[in-house]
């Protein structure tokens, strides 16, 4: 660059800085999913994912794009958006959106990006609007995304249509809001409507969210969801979650007794008797649902077993409904009680941070400091979550280290965090255009 002449980067047809930014980064990424497609075919299914999958940035940018970029993720309930103009916001890695209630009570989902300039339009976490307005130059949307003002300087030939807020999938069903970023979303409607029947006696348009925490884990969000999908752990790290909880799946666990068995079919028999559902649902992978008994006795997830919410949630008969768990891949776990309900989203933040957001949900009537106390409806989950953050967070370290190579799941114990690794293997595979016929091979150990 000795000639005196200005250098632009990306336009001097002198320049010799090449490659240009943007190819190198290109590259970089076709790589990196070259590689992800080769360890995944690669490893053995019934062991750890290797290395790169729980802390490398790049990895981690294949994740949010194939799969948060493009799997139905866990958005919040409709019942944090009640009336019209109500919205919250949540942030999938770099894209913000924001859900809505619309008119005629319709739920709305579109990219927080202004189609001037490209600011965000909602700041704030939750809100009620009568419109979004741009807080940079107060271009104004309707609450169905159309662009209602843009100044009086565009021009005469400003088409307004042309411009309205860019959609984002968006279902809604049994209180649950799921969104999908992808042009393309894969079909869903076969499980939302389990969920809806499931979630019928809860009357979900008649809950509020008591109590809500929102953590920081420092560590990969797979490290989260492996953590979640087996009881292994638990005898070792919540005492306060086995007061109610029985680490046992359902009686097809490796592990059920004669004794949980019978209880089952107790528990089973008295649901069928007052129409609350209970069986177990599976599609794919990707989605389980099954109510499971508490600890004999037991009927909530607090300290004492005894119910966090005086009034029950719908029209539940009684107390005792043990735990209706719903699984959702990728981001949600959730367990429905008699009396509440604790409902759990994951969203990654980074290659090792990740954001996870527990609600309380108790029927809409219920008044706070006499049916219940959100300080004592938490302390189980709480406590179980920031136990659940220390053994996620120590094994985050752990598989930074050089030492750090796959390992075998337990069958017995861990079959749950085999179907979450497979799923995400599966999904990555396909959504990277590996063919789906290409079976997964068992490596020798
Ligand atoms: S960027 Fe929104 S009005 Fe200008
Ligand atoms: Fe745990």
């Amino acid at each position: 660059m000795g000639s005196g002449k200005t250098h632009n980067i990306l336009f001097d047809e002198d320049a010799t800085m090449s490659p240009l930014p943007r190819d190198s980064l290109d590259d970089s990424l076709s790589a990196t999913r070259k590689a992800v497609a080769d360890m995944l075919e690669q490893r053995n299914p019934t062991y750890s994912l290797p290395q790169p999958f729980y802390n490398d940035p790049r990895l981690f940018q294949v994740d949010m794009e194939e799969i948060f970029e493009k799997q139905w993720l866990f958005a919040g309930m409709s019942c944090e958006i009640p009336a019209k103009g109500n919205y919250f916001k949540l942030e999938v890695g770099s894209n913000s959106i924001i859900i809505l209630r619309g008119a005629e009570n319709k739920i709305h989902a579109f990219h927080n990006v202004c189609r001037h300039r490209g600011s965000r339009l909602c700041l704030k976490d939750k809100g009620k609007v009568a419109k979004l307005v741009c807080p940079y130059h107060q271009w104004t949307y309707e609450l169905d995304g159309r662009l209602l003002f843009a100044g009086s300087d565009m021009g005469d030939d400003f088409d307004m249509s042309a411009f309205g807020l860019k959609p984002v999938a968006v279902k809604s069903a049994g209180g649950f809001v799921f969104i999908n970023l992808s042009e393309n979303p894969e079909p869903i409607d076969d499980f939302l409507v389990s969920l809806e029947h499931y979630l019928s006696p809860y009357d979900m348009d008649n809950v509020k969210v008591a109590v809500e925490s929102n953590i920081v884990e420092r560590c990969n969000w797979k490290l989260v969801i492996e953590n979640n999908r087996e009881c292994y752990h638990c005898s070792g790290s919540h005492p306060e979650l086995l007061n109610s909880l029985i680490e046992f799946d359902d009686t097809d666990d490796p592990r059920s007794t004669g004794e949980y068995r019978d209880l089952v079919a107790r528990k089973q028999a008295d649901w069928t008797a007052c129409e609350v559902p209970w069986q177990l649902a599976r599609f794919g992978k990707r989605n389980r649902l099954t109510r499971t008994p508490l600890l004999d006795g037991i009927v909530s997830m607090t300290l004492d077993g005894k119910p966090g919410c005086n009034k029950l949630m719908g029209n539940i008969p009684n107390a005792d409904m043990g735990s209706l768990r719903i699984l959702h891949l990728p981001n949600s776990w959730n367990h429905f009680m008699g009396d509440h309900a604790v409902v759990f989203r994951v969203l990654p933040l980074g290659p090792q941070e990740t954001l996870v957001t527990t609600k309380w949900l108790v029927h809409k009537d219920a008044v706070e400091g006499v049916d219940y106390d959100p300080a004592r409806l938490r302390q189980v989950w709480d406590a179980t979550n920031e136990q659940d953050r220390r053994l996620a967070e120590e094994n985050q370290l752990g598989i930074n280290s050089l030492a750090y190579q796959p390992g075998p799941y337990s069958q017995t114990y861990e079959f749950g965090v085999i179907d979450f690794v497979n799923w995400y293997s599966e999904t990555m595979r396909e959504n990277l255009g590996v063919p789906a016929s290409t079976p997964l091979q068992v490596a020798s150990q």
